[in-house]
């Protein structure tokens, strides 16, 4: 038989107490998500009135530049302040140092001329590395061995970035993890007069297996192969080293920092913040989108469910924003209430 409570049974606090009812969770919530959080990562293809599918990575799709004007809109309206551009490059422009990268003719200069153009209050990024266009799939030139360059491929990114600039971007991204690279690609810029072309720095870039859908995506799987990018991207293992990282970008001049990927460094995520308070940027990469999606089509997680947990938890490691693949379908969600 159970025993009437005594004054000594009670408990000193109910937790529980607040939790009742929604009015007492809406009181005490600590953080809350806007379409304001988000950027929308695309990837853009030659051709016209064409859309492919990315098959590891199910809703995503390549765009050509008039399906991507209609992408744009829909940030536009749902109120996503940036579109993350990346770029799939046909097979015949790829070359061992990557130089189409700094064409300023080339398919990103292209789209954002366009983008800015149509939609000129809709921030746009675009990323800075050299994978997309070498033919064999590394963020930057080789040597006899190999083995990643490290200035000479900074020389080329440079100009990448400028290209970019010059197009009338709004965010350049190094994502390559050279040594130095953002002091360069900073210096070139104020050189060259883009006093406000801000700079996010992929500063935490981890060497993953969860960018394997976006390697699909743009084409550098194939390209890349059995090889890695251990030499230049982080080891899994490593915290302290994330933090001389951000140090250097920040002290090269970078105006937002970017740990990736983003659910499993939330640790590295809050360490950033805590240590820099800076801006502070997640990128829920390729792979996480599609472990929730495959998870969800085989009915054994609850997609929109998972998908919102997914970005308060970003927000509450400390996040300023997170880039998602799930931008659009959170936007709605937020819209819907
Ligand atoms: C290119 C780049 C990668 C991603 C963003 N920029 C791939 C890589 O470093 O191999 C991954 C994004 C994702 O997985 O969603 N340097």
């Amino acid at each position: 038989m159970i025993k009437s409570a005594t004054a000594s049974h009670f408990p000193a606090v109910r937790m529980r107490r607040m939790r009742k009812d929604a009015f007492s969770r809406a009181m005490m919530r600590e953080h809350v998500l806007t379409p304001a959080d988000l950027i929308y990562p695309v990837f853009i293809t030659e051709g016209e009135n064409h859309r492919e599918k990315v098959s590891s990575m199910p809703g995503v799709e390549r765009l050509s530049l008039d399906e991507l004007l209609s992408v744009a809109e829909e940030c536009v309206a749902l109120n996503i302040p940036v579109m993350a551009l990346f770029p799939v490059i046909h097979a015949s422009l790829k070359t061992p140092d990557g130089s189409e990268a700094a064409n300023p003719d080339g398919l990103i200069p292209r789209a954002v001329r366009e983008l800015k153009k149509r939609f000129p209050e809709l921030g746009i990024l675009t990323d800075v590395a050299l994978d997309p266009y070498t033919s064999h799939g590394q963020d930057g030139v080789l040597d006899a061995h190999g083995y990643v360059l490290n200035d000479e491929t900074c020389a080329i990114l440079t100009r990448q970035a400028l290209a970019q600039a010059e197009a009338g971007v709004d965010i350049v991204a190094p994502s390559d993890m050279m040594d130095g690279r953002i002091g360069v690609v900073r210096n070139a810029l104020e050189a060259h007069h883009h006093i406000y072309t801000r700079i996010m720095a992929y500063s935490a870039k981890y060497a993953s297996a969860f960018y394997g859908p976006f390697r699909d995506a743009v084409g550098s799987s194939a390209t890349l192969g059995k090889s890695d990018k251990m030499t230049y991207q982080m080891d899994p293992a490593n915290s302290n080293e994330a933090l001389r990282e951000v140090a250097l970008d920040l002290a090269e001049g970078a105006d937002m920092v970017m740990v990736k990927p983003g659910l499993p460094y939330l640790d590295i995520v809050r360490r950033v913040k805590d240590e820099f308070k800076v801006p502070t940027f997640a990128y829920q990469v390729s792979g996480e989108y599609a472990m929730i999606k495959a998870a969800a089509q085989n009915g054994w997680l609850d997609h929109d469910r998972t998908m919102m947990e997914s970005m308060i938890a970003f927000k509450r490691a400390g996040a300023d924003g997170i880039l998602t693949y799930f931008a659009l379908d959170v936007a709605r969600r937020l819209k819907q209430g």
